[in-house]
């Protein structure tokens, strides 16, 4: 028997390289030896405000992504998280598991409402227990995420035992899976800060469908420093950024990369990464364009992917109803 692995990702913003290299690309070489689940989680995307028509787009346009990625809807069950009640009931259910307390602990939600303050709405702080529901409710073993989920996955592991402790066994204990290289791809412009798709800047991000011209462009604008030497050293981000985001593109080891680029400027640099990165993304942008060539094509996969969701969901939901003494 395969393990079972489900990931989701939000249908907000544009995919981005960290996207990429810290979830998509492990998910893809998953399918080999594990029984995959992969959801675009819209009910998560509108815990901050989101405009209609667009949301309604990027749901197709991640899907797209992903099947461009690699994601093979033959072997993995692709599906829109909305598409299955099951997520939005499981949640509630596991609301009342959850103490308060646990969840004022989350630091994603910590540093997301210091922006909104008052404004904040209560689903982005319930958010943790709408993403439990999504891994529990297919039975889940591994949850392959950036590390910038691993609390987030842990929370759904300690609901599972908590539930678990009171009902006897109903809930399977999922566990994070983060990759080594790439689990966290710093802003070009703010290496610093994590490569984030709700980050405004024009030069913050290399989205997965940027042109050649564009990707060559915020290369060249990405902050490096004032040395000279090209090192993979942890005390100068930006040029650690780079290199990181050159190794993964082109599986190089670290010691081969900098004597590659020994004496070399920044400037040559930055551009042959720009061309190691236009050429890794471009079998995926070919594929995007060939499968939106069809517009219907997506939603008759993502129907399809909602079909086989449906009632591995709806199983788990029953078992857990029972055990409460609903209905
Ligand atoms: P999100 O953009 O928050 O929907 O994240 C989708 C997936 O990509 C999650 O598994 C994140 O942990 C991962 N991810 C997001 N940003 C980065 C980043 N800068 N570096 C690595 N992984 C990331
Ligand atoms: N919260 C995740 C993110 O922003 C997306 C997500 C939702 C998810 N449900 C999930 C990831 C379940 C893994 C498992 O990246």
């Amino acid at each position: 028997m395969k393990k079972r692995v489900f990931s989701g990702i939000q249908p907000t913003g544009d995919i981005h390289i960290g996207n990429y290299l810290g979830a998509i690309k492990y998910w893809v070489s998953m399918q080999e030896n594990y029984d995959n689940v992969f959801c675009v989680v819209d009910l998560h995307a509108i815990t901050v405000p989101q405009d209609p028509k667009v949301l309604h787009a990027k749901i197709r346009e991640v899907a797209g992504l992903l099947m461009a990625a690699g994601i093979d809807p033959q072997r993995s069950i692709l599906f829109v998280q909305s598409h299955v009640k099951a997520h939005s009931e499981l949640a509630w259910l596991l609301n009342c598991f959850i103490p308060m307390g646990w969840m004022q602990r989350m630091t994603q939600f910590k540093e997301k409402s210091v922006k909104q303050k008052e404004q904040v709405s209560v689903g982005l702080f319930d958010y943790p227990a709408l993403m439990a529901a999504d891994i529990l409710l297919y039975d889940t073993q591994v949850v392959p995420v950036g590390e910038d989920q691993k609390q987030h996955v842990e929370l759904a592991r300690d609901a599972a035992g908590r539930f678990n402790s009171i009902y006897g066994d109903t809930f399977v204990l999922p566990e994070p899976l983060i990759p080594n290289v790439g689990a966290r791809i710093m802003g070009l412009d703010e290496p610093t800060k994590k490569m984030s798709k709700s980050e405004p800047g024009t030069n913050h991000a290399i989205n997965l469908l940027d042109t050649p011209d564009t990707i060559r462009a915020k290369f060249a604008r990405a902050t490096t420093d004032s040395l000279r030497e090209i090192r993979f050293d942890e005390k100068r981000p930006g040029i650690f950024n780079l290199l990181t985001i050159y190794q993964t593109f082109s599986g190089i080891g670290k010691q081969e990369l900098e004597a590659k680029f020994e004496g070399k400027g920044y400037g040559d640099f930055k551009k042959a990464l720009a061309e190691v990165v236009i050429e890794g993304l471009r079998p995926l942008q070919e594929r995007y364009k060939e499968l939106t060539a069809d517009p219907t094509r997506i939603d008759s996969i993502l129907a399809e992917g909602a079909n086989r969701a449906r009632p591995l969901a709806e199983r788990t939901l029953a078992r857990v109803q029972q055990k409460i003494g609903l209905g």
